[in-house]
């Protein structure tokens, strides 16, 4: 085990709740594998004190953090330099302190984008149906967006879907499609669909039996991408897998969201499979 010393540098998670956060677990086994001086710490802050937390991040030099809900709008605002896709998206999860000068990054869709890179999953020339128009998804479409060949964006609320769908647009030039949420336009867009993403908070613990497409829309020419980590396995994967799909779970978007904050702090690369079984233990109880 790392000895916290005089020179131990400090990360930390800022939001509140994190009590639940998994975070701690996969920074500081990797800090602890690969022998870096460095701690994570949970950091509860109250939306009230958001400024003050930040204002403390510079005066103690903490060395960087992460932001989760409700913050990762509101920190923008006291940031010295955003990232030009954290800009996009409108949030930012990682931020860095460089002598004094804190820049905001967005990890999430990058992150997302890796966990299908890595289950050998590539988006050019595919057809991608995202499921979802909230903060994961919005940061999960600026990823895939300038590389899937089609876009077609469905949320519960359509609105929110159609304006997602013309910020990209804007963004990237490109034609990206919007609509409702419903059994019918899953019908219609799955038919020919290459990559279907759950990017909505339906499956999560508690309600794990739900699941946001009915299991007979499924087919074995889909991967199945579900950005929700707890449980491990949720029922839309369950259900992808039976049909002989292609499935990519949640937990591996979350640990590879947290090795791409790890090396803007650090300037290495986190081993993978370390950080994912030790988080998995975690899931496990
Ligand atoms: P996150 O930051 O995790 O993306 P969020 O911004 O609150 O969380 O977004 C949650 C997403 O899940 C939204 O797309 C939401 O749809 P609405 O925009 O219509 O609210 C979607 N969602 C939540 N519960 C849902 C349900 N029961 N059925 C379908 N979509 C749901």
């Amino acid at each position: 085990m790392t000895i916290i010393t005089s020179t131990t540098k400090i990360c930390a998670l800022i939001g509140d709740p994190v009590e639940h956060s998994l975070s701690p677990i996969l920074h500081n086994t990797a800090f602890q594998l690969l022998g870096l001086n460095y701690v994570y710490l949970c950091l509860r802050v109250r939306s009230v004190a958001l400024g003050p937390a930040i204002e403390g991040v510079k005066s103690l030099g903490l060395l960087g953090f992460n932001v989760t809900i409700p913050h990762k709008v509101a920190v923008m605002t006291y940031l010295d330099e955003i990232d030009p896709l954290a800009k996009d998206i409108g949030a930012v999860n990682t931020v860095v302190n460089r002598s004094g000068r804190l820049i905001g990054y967005n990890t999430d869709g990058l992150g997302g984008l890796r966990a299908l890179e890595e289950a050998g999953v590539t988006l050019t020339g595919k057809k991608v149906v995202l499921l979802g128009a909230g903060g994961a998804a919005r940061a999960l479409s600026f990823s895939i967006a300038p590389l899937a060949d089609r876009l077609v964006i469905l949320n519960r609320t359509k609105a929110k879907a159609v304006t997602l769908a013309s910020n990209l647009q804007k963004r990237f030039d490109k034609k990206i499609l919007s609509g409702t949420l419903t059994r019918d336009t899953l019908l219609t867009e799955m038919l020919d669909a290459d990559v279907l993403i759950n990017s909505t908070s339906v499956g999560m613990h508690p309600k794990h039996e739900e699941c946001v497409v009915d299991e007979d829309l499924l087919h074995s020419r889909v991967t199945v991408f579900d950005a929700v980590y707890n449980p491990i396995e949720t029922r839309l994967l369950r259900e992808a897998k039976s049909v002989g799909a292609k499935t990519v779970g949640g937990l591996s978007m979350l640990v590879h969201q947290g090795a791409l904050a790890f090396k803007i702090w650090t300037g290495v690369t986190p081993p993978i499979k370390v950080m994912s079984r030790a988080v998995e233990k975690a899931l496990e109880g």
